[in-house]
């Protein structure tokens, strides 16, 4: 990111820390966890809070340690594509995991992520956050947050420690979304047309993936399906699920009726022929408007 965007929602000391310290996640920030964000390095400026991180899980950091960023210069999303994280408007941060999972139940965490954070920003706020398969938040079709979970360390085949981005748009103004993004992106300031701080964004996350993470440990998905029905974008919805790029550009298209959510977190197609199919990898268009 270039220039630094202007805050549209809170002064950029909103957090009311700064920048560069290792903080007590419930102690100095309020949050109401145990164990997620007890401790929370908060940087100005980073590459990819992911990355940061990943280093820190290299040398030993706690499960629950938080790296989270005023600003963002390499912010990522799934398949490679940039996550917009200018200074001071936006929750970015990871989370760390230490599951000892198998590789492929990593990836539906993401899914449990959207799921939990979408119903607690729901209660903060008010608003009707839905999730778009697999790891989208979107509020009256743009995009509001994204997650993006990635190993840190493996060992024998099993995912030892993980990391669990979170991006969420919280005091971006429309003025700050640059032209490719416009009418793609939205944050809560502009839906609540109102300044958000984001100390009180964090404090409603925080608890919420303490709760989901420990859910998933112990449930899987099958913990999260039910409240997926209820907050998905596209179930009952006929939709084109594209290859994403990690996949290749020979990777099949589907089309069909979205009719739920497998255990393994894959989509689950009903096609006009009366097949089935699972679908793992791809981005999700929606074909038709809701009536
Ligand atoms: C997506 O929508 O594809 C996922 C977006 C994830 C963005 C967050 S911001 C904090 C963390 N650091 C990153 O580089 N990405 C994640």
């Amino acid at each position: 990111m270039s220039e630094p965007a202007q805050n549209g929602g809170g002064s950029p000391e909103s957090l009311g820390v700064e920048p560069g310290s290792v903080l007590d996640g419930p102690r100095d920030l309020g949050l109401a966890t145990s164990w997620v964000g007890r401790r929370v390095h908060y940087e100005k400026r980073v590459d990819s809070t992911n990355d940061v991180l990943k280093d820190l899980a290299t040398s030993g950091a706690a499960a629950g340690t938080i790296v989270l960023a005023d600003e963002q210069t390499g912010g990522r999303g799934r398949s490679g594509r940039t996550w917009f994280s200018p200074a001071s408007t936006g929750i970015w941060m990871s989370v760390l995991l230490r599951l000892e999972l198998p590789p492929e139940r990593l990836a539906p965490l993401s899914i449990a992520a959207a799921v939990s954070v979408a119903g607690a920003l729901a209660e903060q706020t008010g608003l009707d956050v839905r999730v778009k398969w697999p790891n989208d938040l979107l509020i009256g079709g743009r995009k509001l947050a994204g997650f993006l979970v990635e190993a840190a360390q493996t060992a024998g085949g099993t995912i030892e420690s993980a990391v669990l981005g979170v991006g969420v748009n919280v005091g971006l103004a429309e003025s700050d979304i640059p032209p490719e993004l416009a009418g793609v992106t939205t944050s809560l300031s502009i839906e609540l047309e109102r300044p958000v701080e984001r100390l009180e964004i964090l404090r409603a996350v925080a608890p919420a993936l303490e709760h989901c993470l420990g859910r998933y440990e112990v449930e899987g998905i099958a913990g999260f399906r039910e409240r997926w029905r209820e907050l998905s974008s596209t179930l009952g919805r006929e939709v084109t699920v594209s290859p994403n790029a990690s996949r290749g550009p020979t990777a099949p298209l589907f089309t069909g009726t979205v009719t739920d959510l497998a255990e393994s977190g894959a989509l689950v197609l009903s096609f006009a022929s009366g097949g089935k199919r699972e679908v793992w990898f791809g981005d999700v268009t929606l074909r038709r408007t809701k009536e």
